[in-house]
């Protein structure tokens, strides 16, 4: 089957420069892909809007491989990012530094390798048998529901499955989730006004009903810990056990209490919503390109007719896995990595005072006219070998980049590839309102409401 034209998915229109401004100044806006300008998509380097710190965009690959490489310690994770995170997660993986930082991801590195992709793997066969049975019904029944809920459940039962071998349906894992939707939500809230305004390295308060909900999944989290570590010798065979059980080469010590707590809560927050956003937008491109579907149905089909879909099979799924990259060039999950300049310093010709603001965003790097051919149509084939619209060199980056890139980035590419094929074979999936579908900046790349969806067996 020949492809079709390709499909122009939807996002915010790019302001002129002066609404732009105008809007980010003055707007009770929460998203800030809807204030980016015109001029965002085309500049390599250039202030972003005014602000009383100052924030610089970073477009040019080469730049942005400094910031995120050679320069890292001058270029640490922005204060205000992690001092929103870090009620959660301590001082974690995901938002320590230096050598706190080193040591942590020495230890951790380990429980994402290949062989540990493939145990995870069960925890994602596992947890898509134990969802079937429910849409099957909500299929049959031709009930709408909420995509964005169906693929969150999913992924956040495979994190439970591969960290704590526990499914979501246990009491703690329940708890925890419902915790977690109350932080996200308000740590989504990002307040345009205090980016813009705000002094660097101010305290970030969050409200009450955020800290409380951190509270409570920390000592859940840490009631699962202790039941485990209690039965001493027993290890389960999953990533709480490696992280338990993990020693710092230099030293032989292990993570204390408190750092497995922080360590594990950065699992539960990094590891579900990027993976279940991944899946929810390639599933709702696949709604909305028939011949897409069919050619990607037909890749499966060919690989696992009716039978399983194993981890060698999800391997050499290249077209589908061409789907998901070109999903995470669109809408990828983290739309902005923000960095904060640890001390004054200088970056193609732009002087920067210490705590100024260098963002640096997939979003836009990855929608980049200059950078990219038709930069805003879906077109998997540039992750297809031979094709001949090539990824440029440093401008993909949905995983981060450097020493800090995603530790679970294997993880995420098998579990995604593996969620759509799965889903994508057994149902149609018919969108409510795709013309009403909108992204927005939350802690991932969102739909601004949910997507509404009719599902049917195949
Ligand atoms: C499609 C899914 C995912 C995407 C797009 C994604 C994206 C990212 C990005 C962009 C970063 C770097 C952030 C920065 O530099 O500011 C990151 C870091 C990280 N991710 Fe992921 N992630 C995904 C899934 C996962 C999963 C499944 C896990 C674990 C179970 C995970 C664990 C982590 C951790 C621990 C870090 C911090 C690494 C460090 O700072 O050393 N991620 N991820």
């Amino acid at each position: 089957m020949s492809p079709g034209p390709l499909y122009r998915p939807p996002a915010p229109r790019a302001l002129p420069p002066v609404r732009a401004l105008l809007r980010s100044a003055f707007s009770g806006s929460r998203d800030l892909l809807s204030l980016l300008p015109e001029e965002a998509y085309r500049t390599w380097i250039a202030p972003l809007g005014v602000s009383r710190r100052g924030i610089l965009l970073v477009n040019e690959p080469d730049m942005v491989r400094r910031i995120f490489g050679s320069d890292v310690a001058t270029y640490p994770k922005n204060d205000l990012f992690v001092g929103a995170l870090r009620p959660l997660i301590g001082d974690g993986v995901f938002v320590s530094d230096g050598d706190v930082w080193k040591r942590q991801r020495q230890m951790i590195e380990p429980s994402f390798g290949h062989m540990q992709v493939g145990r995870a793997f069960a925890a994602m066969e596992a947890a898509t048998g134990a969802v079937q049975p429910i849409l099957d019904a909500r299929a049959a029944d031709g009930e709408v529901l909420s995509l964005d809920a169906a693929v969150s459940h999913l992924t956040a039962d495979i994190i439970c499955r591969a960290v704590f071998s526990t499914t979501l349906e246990s009491d703690a894992a329940r708890r925890i989730f419902e915790d977690f939707a109350v932080f996200q939500e308000t740590v989504a809230n990002v307040r345009i006004a205090r980016l813009l305004w705000g002094r660097p390295w101010a305290e970030v308060s969050q409200p009450a009903p955020a800290r409380a909900a951190c509270e409570r999944i920390r000592r859940q989290i840490a009631g699962l810990i202790a039941a485990r570590t209690d039965k001493s010798g027993e290890g389960a065979r999953d990533i709480a056990g490696d992280i338990i059980s993990a020693r710092d080469p230099a030293t032989g010590i292990g993570f204390s209490q408190q750092e497995l707590v922080d360590q594990i809560g950065v699992f539960f927050l990094a590891g579900h919503e990027t993976s279940a956003t991944a899946v929810l937008w390639a599933l709702f491109v696949l709604s909305q390109n028939p011949d897409l579907a069919a050619r990607v149905r037909a890749e499966i089909d060919a690989e696992a007719g009716d039978g399983p879909i194993g981890l060698e099979s999800v391997k050499r799924l290249a077209l589908t896995r061409a789907v998901l990259r070109e999903t995470l060039r669109l809408y990828p999950p983290g739309p902005f990595l923000p960095r904060v300049a640890a001390r004054e310093t200088e970056i193609g010709g732009y002087r920067l005072r210490r705590g100024a603001m260098v963002m640096v965003s997939p979003w836009i790097i990855h929608r980049h006219s200059g950078l990219w051919r038709n930069p805003d149509l879906f077109d998997e084939s540039r992750f297809l070998s031979g094709s001949d619209a090539a990824v440029p060199a440093g401008a993909y980056l949905p995983f981060g980049l450097g020493p800090r890139v995603c530790i679970g980035a294997a993880f995420a590419t098998v579990e995604s590839t593996f969620l759509i094929a799965h889903l994508i074979r057994r149902y149609d999936i018919e969108v409510c309102a795709p013309e009403a579908v909108r992204p927005v900046a939350r802690l991932t790349t969102r739909p601004a409401r949910d997507i509404r969806v009719r599902l049917s067996r195949r």
